[in-house]
């Protein structure tokens, strides 16, 4: 597993260089393809990269050839505080004017098990048998955990469905995440993770301390690597 990892003194830089990498992945993709399929995160690390993204990248020109799509998204309507979808509308597609028809949000107002076969449906349509995300934004969770899945349902990183219905271990919260499947036949993998509570799983999975045990340690990129943008508060190299 190769990682690539960029560390940066603030959260703020390292939003920054790795909304400049997006920025670059997206401009080399359109080279070749009409459209690039871009897979966001939730939770609050994203927030920042979206405001950078929104304030800085506004004029690339690009943004009505960017198809968005999420890796997970909890069992919320889009009105509700917790909905991955509805926080990125606010910071990221509303004010890039994302067009509604390159939108792929996951539904997280419908049944779960219903949502996960429509939400496959789509990523298939999309983007082929396997579903090929052009780039794969990901965050990690203290616990190792990445897109919604956990450390008990690890498992999910090798299974053959494309998208299941995860639980958080903690609030029990019913989420619809892609699964191992999806993430690990991404073109570019993209971590960001700021902060000093992500010290110690980034420190066991980027210096090989039983990184198996966590999802976000399985996480895979054959053709260029993982790349990790970091701040020093969560990872300093050995
Ligand atoms: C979610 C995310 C999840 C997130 C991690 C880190 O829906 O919560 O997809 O995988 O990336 O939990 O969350 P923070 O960025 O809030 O630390």
């Amino acid at each position: 597993m190769k990682d690539v990892i960029r560390i940066y003194p603030t959260p703020e830089m390292s939003a920054s260089a790795s909304a400049a990498f997006i920025d670059r992945t997206i401009k080399e993709v359109l080279q070749e393809k009409e459209k690039v399929s871009l897979a966001l995160s939730g939770g609050s690390t994203p927030a920042l990269l979206f405001s950078v993204l929104a304030a800085e990248y506004a004029d690339s020109g690009y943004w009505d050839k960017i198809k968005i799509f999420w890796v997970d998204e909890r069992c919320v309507p889009p009105s509700d505080s917790e909905s991955n979808f509805g926080n990125a509308a606010k910071l990221f597609l509303d004010p890039l004017k994302i067009p509604e028809a390159n939108i792929f949000r996951i539904h997280g107002e419908s049944a779960p098990e219903v949502e996960v076969k429509r939400y496959s449906e789509v990523l298939v349509a999309e983007l082929g048998e396997v579903p090929q995300l052009d780039i794969c934004l990901l965050g990690i969770g203290t616990d190792g955990h990445t897109a919604s899945i956990f450390p008990r349902d690890i498992k999910l990183m090798q299974s053959r469905e494309i998208v299941a219905v995860a639980t958080h271990p903690e609030s029990g919260q019913r989420r619809i995440t892609i699964t191992g499947k999806v993430i690990n036949n991404s073109k570019t993998t993209v971590f960001l993770a700021h902060g000093k509570e992500k010290k110690s799983v980034l420190d066991q999975i980027l210096n090989q301390k039983g990184r198996e045990k966590y999802p976000a340690g399985l996480v895979l990129n054959s053709f260029e690597g993982v790349l990790w943008y970091l701040d020093t508060e969560a990872y300093r190299l050995p």
